[in-house]
């Protein structure tokens, strides 16, 4: 097969309502220049994120149907438990209405002033959950990680050196390590088995627990299979099973690779720390038989699970971007490279060049596309981490622009639409403004700033 197509067909659709670059304009006004504070029935393509916004599949949308909504025990808990620990072989799985539900109470309970947590990077909930205990979230990523156009098959990778120093350092205050997959701050970029290894022995050597922070893992699990020696005759779900094994616990969005659209869950092995999360989950989010979720929610989750390591879908889901990347860098838009699994990151610093980083070269970009193509996508730079937690500001190491694809919900047709845009965008780039920010919260503050165009 040359194409490498779909590999679903459409049973059910949802319109999409096409806007006047007039009415854009005022739209984006109105939402003072974030996409965030958008309609989104106002948005043609919807990139701003893979999570939660997967199509279910028929086999999904019938296992709804059996969910059992019992407060206690209820069968569609031990078929959800099932299907997490046929791919990761935890001993406790507790279910949690998202992800950043599961970061919550896991720092919760290890984290707290004077801790650190390392790991290839945060995200911004994990590490907001993080500092909001009073520890520290340190991100270790290789170098290769944080150059845009760096060519590295594994750029999510912990750099071990610098891990091991730390560890080396003091482990008293290190609660546990991290690991990112696939690495989604830094580009959605995959971690190597070896490097999972590596950090997983590294960290045991010390005595510290390891954690996975898995919300892409399947994206991941296919990345070593195609990019890693000793891995291409290895099953996705044999690879997933060995990432695991590594690891002391994990957090999840089941909203990623789990094709839900809402969930998530703590799993770890040690019985203490179980007991203290359940005790905890009963308190935030529902009973550990359903956590924050319906029955039915975890029915979904358990078919998603199954579906999501086909590799047929990964093989189509990973070309997705690739194509989508090859086709920016056609056009000489800077993305970050290889392209990485959920999504396409344009790297926005580089392309205006003549916007600084504190006038959020990725704010413009992101005005741009929606004003130009009805298109969202998001920033993933000085807006979202350029605020330090004593409430100054500096630019973040990159100022990206992130185009991510919900999973099984846009066409070949969408991504060439998107690709059109950039094409015009690419001839007025130069006149593109940066932006100042007139309001913001005190965290987390690139859901609801509000901003002003510069110039
Ligand atoms: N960890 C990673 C790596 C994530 O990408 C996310 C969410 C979370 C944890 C939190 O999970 O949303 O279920 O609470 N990322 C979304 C995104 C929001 O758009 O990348 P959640």
């Amino acid at each position: 097969m040359k194409t490498i197509i779909e590999p679903f067909r459409i049973k059910s659709v949802e319109p999409i309502r096409l806007t006047t670059r007039n009415e854009r304009v005022e739209l984006l006004r109105a939402a003072h220049y974030n996409l965030f504070l958008l309609n989104s029935d106002d948005v043609i393509i919807d990139l701003l994120t893979d999570s939660g916004t997967s199509a279910m599949s028929a086999a999904q949308w019938s296992a709804l149907m059996r969910g059992d909504e019992s407060y206690a025990g209820s069968p569609s808990y031990r078929r959800f438990k099932s299907a997490v620990t046929a791919l990761m072989p935890f001993e406790h799985v507790i279910p949690t209405h998202q992800g950043r539900a599961a970061e919550s109470i896991l720092f919760a309970l290890i984290g707290g002033p004077g801790k650190v947590i390392p790991s290839n990077t945060h995200f911004d909930t994990t590490r907001s959950n993080v500092e909001a205990t009073g520890a520290e979230a340190l991100d270790l990523i290789i170098e290769e990680g944080l150059d845009p156009s760096r060519i590295h098959p594994f750029k999510g990778n912990m750099d071990i050196a610098r891990l091991e120093a730390l560890l080396s350092a003091d482990t008293n205050n290190i609660p546990c390590v991290m690991t990112t997959i696939t690495n989604n701050a830094g580009g959605g970029q995959p971690v190597s088995m070896a490097n999972i290894r590596q950090t997983a022995e590294l960290s045991h050597k010390f005595g510290v627990p390891f954690f996975i922070d898995g919300c892409r893992f399947a994206e991941n699990a296919y990345f070593i299979k195609l990019r890693e020696p000793g891995y291409a005759d290895k099953t996705v779900p044999d690879i997933v099973r060995e990432i695991f094994r590594y690891a002391d616990g994990m957090i999840m969005s089941a909203k990623k690779d789990a094709f839900a659209n809402i969930g998530g869950w703590l799993a770890l092995n040690d019985d203490e720390l179980a007991e203290r999360a359940r005790a905890r989950l009963i308190q935030v989010e529902g009973f550990p038989t359903y956590g924050g979720l319906a029955g039915r929610d975890l029915e979904a989750i358990a078919q998603g699970l199954v579906e999501i390591v086909d590799e047929d879908y990964l093989a189509y889901r990973l070309r997705t971007s690739e194509y989508f990347a090859e086709q920016l860098t056609e056009l000489g838009v800077p993305v970050v490279l290889p392209a990485g699994g959920h999504a396409v990151f344009v790297d926005a610093r580089e392309w205006l060049p003549h916007i600084p980083p504190l006038e959020y070269p990725g704010q413009s970009v992101v005005a741009a596309l929606y004003e130009y193509g009805g298109i969202r996508a998001c920033e993933i730079g000085t807006v979202m981490f350029g605020r330090k937690t004593d409430g100054t500001e500096e630019p973040a190491p990159m100022d990206l622009v992130r185009l991510a694809m919900p999973r099984r919900v846009y066409t070949q047709s969408h991504v060439d639409y998107v690709i059109e845009v950039f094409a015009e965008l690419n001839d007025v780039k130069e006149g593109l403004p940066g932006l100042k920010i007139i309001e913001e919260p005190p965290a987390l503050r690139h859901f609801t700033s509000k901003f002003q165009l510069l110039g």
